[in-house]
Parts: C-alpha cells; structure tokens; sequence
C-alpha cells in the first residue's frame, strides 16, 4: 500500500525582526497588551521596501527541504503551494516557485485555505499518492503579510498578529504494510463565518475591484472579528482533534507531538487544558514568529526537528488549525521508512 510520508522539512524566516515595541512606535499598542492577549513577543518582517514575495521566502525554504529528504527538484512531482499572500492576484504562487526551482513543466497548484493551508494541502498530497498519480510531492506554506497589514491604530487588533515566513516539506510516496505517513485527516469548511475574518479587496466581484474610494473603506486589510473567532477555535480545535483520532483508531497517547496553528497562544493554551495535554507534548513558538499563517505548521514541525523533540524517523505528531474561511482541520502523520 503506498503511503504519503515527510522525507524532510525546511523553514525560512526574513532577517527583520520586529519587536513589539517596535509596533508601539507606529500604532497605539504595547508589548504588555500584545504578551498578554497572544503570547507574541517578535515576528520577522521582509525587508522594508524590497520586492520580495511568498514564492521567494518558499524557494529558500524548499531548497532546504529538498537537501534534507534527498530529492533535486527535478525530483519533483507535484508542488502545492498553500498561502493567503500570493505574490499577485494570479497566476499562483506555486507557478513563481516552480520556475525559481529551475523546473519548466512540472505541475503546480495553490491551495487558498488560510490557517488551514498546510493541513488542506498535505492531506491533497496524500490524496495525489494513494491514488498513484504522484510519488513526490512538494508542500509549501509561504507568507508576506507584512506588505498587506494596516500599521496604525486602526489595525492594531491585526497587524499586531502577523509575521512572514515560509515552510516546506518533501512528501514521499512509500510502499510498505507498516502504519506510517499520513494516518488520518480531517478537513472543515463553515463559509457562513466568511466576513468574520477576511480580506476583501481587490474583488472580482466589484465593478471596478479597487478604486480610490473603496481604498478609503480600509477593504484592502484584513479585518476579524477576533472575540468570535477566538471562541471557535476553543470549541472547534479540540473536536476535530478528537475526530481525527477517531478516524486513525488512536488515542493521544499514541501522538508524540502536536503541533496546533499558532494564532494565539491563548487559544493554544486552553486547547492543552481541555484535552489534557501534557506539557512535553504541545509546541509553540508564536512567540518568536507571530502567525505565519499557512507556514506555522511545517515551520514548528521544522523546529521540532532540530531541537530534537520530533524524530523524523519515528514521531507521531498530530496537527491541528482554525482559520480564515471559516476552515479548521487536523491530521496525524507518522514518520518512517
Ligand atoms: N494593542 C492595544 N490594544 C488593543 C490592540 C492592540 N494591538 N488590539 C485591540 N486592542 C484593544 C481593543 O480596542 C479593545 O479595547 P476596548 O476594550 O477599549 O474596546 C481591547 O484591546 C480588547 O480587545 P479584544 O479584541 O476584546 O481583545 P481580545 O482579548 O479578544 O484579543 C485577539 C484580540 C488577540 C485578536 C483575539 O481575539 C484573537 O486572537 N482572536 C482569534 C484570532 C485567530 O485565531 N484568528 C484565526 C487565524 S488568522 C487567519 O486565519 C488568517
């Protein structure tokens, strides 16, 4: 049976740091506030003024990625690029990726999923592998919000949030009988909450997309209704965590690690306390990077890694995430050979 299995993982973060305090000198805000509610205490930003886009915060992140599973990008079946900050309005980001990687026709898909992006695009990649079509795929999560955030008093409850970031992992395709890889996946979709958090413009279906006007409107940042979301992620969060364990004929016993979006570290905390997660088996670093949105995933499992945490030749980690969309999903993937 062919399983969907991470041979290597690659993370890459712009060299800006922002403090918070940093935030308090161009908006009304500061560092107690933002510690207290969210737990984020930097986040790193592109360059001020250069041209840089998701696709080339991927394209270091997927180098790496690739040297560790051992593949040239020749190697390369598929590429699923998830993010909300696509470099421009189309064509894709994962086409900019594919041509940066040296590739002139290998395929090429985005997955517009938000927060839920790594989760929505894994378990496509799964999807590609079982049904035999693709052996090696490469995921990315890659965003610029920096460029995209309202940076005075006005969008403080979300620029405060963000930082760029990009994430990337080697999905192999494995014959074998044992259980690893992919083991269960759950993805939900509620787009009722849709105005609860999104970014309206430029929209297609407006007359004329953009125009001075609807800029004066602040349409073209993204606005949330952060209280509401907050509360469903509390309930939501630990459900499909438990349907996904469900799903897999597991307990959170049998999970090494889980790695949960890193939106809040709030929401993450009573995620831990309600389903009674000990301290050893929940990662966090919201607080170096802020939300990296489609990237917080693949950058924490990246990190877990290397500080040893996650044995990516055995580990079983779970994720989880709630985002934009309204999305929230989870899955479990097991590492092996
Ligand atoms: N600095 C200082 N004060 C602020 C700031 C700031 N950056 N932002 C808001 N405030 C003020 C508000 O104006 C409000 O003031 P008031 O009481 O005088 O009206 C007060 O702080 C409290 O504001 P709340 O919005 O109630 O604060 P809350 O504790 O809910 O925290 C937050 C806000 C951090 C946004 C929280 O609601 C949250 O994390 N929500 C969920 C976010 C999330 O999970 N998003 C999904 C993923 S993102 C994606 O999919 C793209």
């Amino acid at each position: 049976m062919k399983r969907s299995v991470i041979k290597g993982t690659g993370r890459f973060i712009p060299s800006r740091c922002v403090t918070n305090d940093d935030l308090s000198k161009m908006m009304d805000t500061n560092d107690e506030w933002i510690q207290q509610r969210t737990g984020i205490k930097t986040r790193y930003w592109i360059p001020e003024g250069e041209i840089v886009g998701s696709s080339d915060l991927a394209l270091e992140a997927s180098k790496i990625a690739l040297d560790n599973a051992g593949w040239q990008p020749e190697d390369i079946d598929l590429i699923i690029f998830a993010t909300l900050s696509p470099d421009i309005f189309f064509p894709g980001s994962g086409c900019l990726l594919q041509t940066k990687l040296g590739l002139s026709d290998t395929p090429a898909l985005d997955i517009r999923q938000q927060c839920t992006g790594f989760i929505y695009a894994m378990s496509t990649a799964d999807a590609y592998i079982r049904s035999g079509m693709y052996n090696r795929i490469l995921v990315v999560g890659a965003e610029v919000h920096s460029t995209g955030l309202d940076k005075t008093t006005a969008g403080r409850d979300v620029a405060v949030l963000f930082g760029d970031g990009a994430a990337a992992a080697c999905v192999e395709a494995v014959e074998t009988d044992a259980n690893i890889g992919v083991l269960g996946s759950v993805l939900k979709a509620d787009g009722k909450f849709a105005e609860k958090l999104m970014l309206e413009l430029p929209g297609s279906k407006y007359p004329e997309r953009i125009n001075a006007e609807m800029l004066a409107s602040g349409g073209q940042f993204p606005s949330m209704d952060g209280t509401r979301i907050f509360k469903l992620a509390l309930r939501k969060l630990p459900e499909v965590t438990l349907e996904v364990l469900e799903q897999a004929g597991m307990s959170l016993d049998d999970i090494d690690m889980i790695i949960p979006h890193q939106a809040n570290l709030r929401i993450n905390e009573a995620y831990q306390k309600t389903l009674k997660i000990p301290e050893e088996k929940i990662f966090n670093n919201i607080q170096k990077y802020g939300n990296t949105t489609a990237a917080t995933i693949p950058l924490a499992l990246d990190e877990t890694i290397e500080q040893g945490l996650v044995d990516p030749k055995k580990s079983t980690v779970l994720f989880v995430a709630l985002g934009a969309g309204l999305t929230w999903a989870a899955m479990i993937h097991r590492f092996g050979e």
